[in-house]
């Protein structure tokens, strides 16, 4: 980052204005959903994951305005209760398009964190993972029309903004752990290790489920089936080129979230070329 010290007054100002700038203003009950056909319908209310993506969405938004809260300094506070409140308009939007289309809404308010830098720093973790594969799937879902073309413009604006967030968060970390006394950083550096690995671990576990329910029929229940057209080589692809386009527009200065895209780079050249196994 030529020119930008990391952890400086100057760094912590670019990240937090680059998020406050870029803030896409709207209601969302001035969102008009477009009329469906039976087939893309049908497509929509077979798709797995409406309760499990707007219960996460409130536990987001219960966790981001549990830091804010918690924040101090009110440049800070300001850009994360931001990202609360887009995380709880995300909830909404969803909760907006269930009702709408005739799909049941669960009950449940967000579960708030009994401390707000360790449940921002899980969520921040479960983020880049979450977003930098919901990027390449979304393309696909979109491009493969499994997710109704009408809707795609309206969902895109929320993987913007999951985009935004993550580069929020990749430049939050070290400015946080360098803003901290030095006697106090090895403790930030261990928890936010740890956030890390439990996310990463959690990720494994769901992919190994997936994986183990691929042998019997709840398979097709997780995964639409027409994803299967698409090569996991090709899907891990996919998704390093959305993360990166997805990411490009904001200010070359910051940071990005590396270690994920690192991640399936490294997969991406390790696994035999022959071994394009189907995700189907
Ligand atoms: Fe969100
Ligand atoms: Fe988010």
């Amino acid at each position: 980052m030529p020119g930008l010290k990391v952890g400086s007054e100057e760094h912590k100002l670019l990240f937090c204005r680059e998020f406050t700038r870029t803030f896409h203003p709207y209601e969302v009950r001035d969102v008009q959903w477009p009329h469906l056909d039976e087939a893309n319908l049908e497509r929509l209310r077979a798709l797995p994951f409406w309760s499990e993506a707007v219960c996460s969405e409130r536990t987001a938004g219960a966790r981001v305005r549990a830091m804010a809260d918690a924040e101090r300094d009110p440049l800070l506070r300001e850009a994360i209760a931001m990202q609360a409140y887009e995380e709880s308009r995300h909830a909404l939007l969803l909760e907006s398009l269930m009702s709408h289309y005739g799909i049941a809404v669960p009950d449940g308010p967000g579960e708030k964190p009994r401390d707000a830098e360790w449940g921002f720093l899980r969520m921040g973790y479960g983020e880049c993972f979450d977003s930098f594969f919901a990027f390449g799937l979304f393309h696909v879902a979109a491009e493969s029309g499994i997710f109704p073309a009408p809707l795609v413009g309206i969902f895109d604006g929320v993987m913007q903004e999951e985009a935004r967030h993550i580069l929020f968060f990749a430049n939050w970390v070290p400015y946080r752990r360098l803003e901290l006394p030095s006697a106090r950083q090895p403790w930030f550096h261990l928890r936010r290790g740890l956030g890390m690995s439990l996310q990463a671990i959690g990720r494994l576990r769901t992919a190994l489920q997936l994986r183990d329910a691929d042998a019997g029929d709840d398979f097709t229940m997780q995964v639409p089936e027409s994803i299967g057209e698409v090569t996991l080589r090709k899907l891990g692809q996919i998704c390093l080129g959305e993360n990166e386009r997805r990411l490009s527009g904001y200010d070359p200065r910051l940071l990005r979230p590396r270690f994920v895209p690192r991640l399936v780079s490294l997969a991406l050249r390790l696994a035999p070329k022959g071994s394009d196994a189907r995700t189907d």
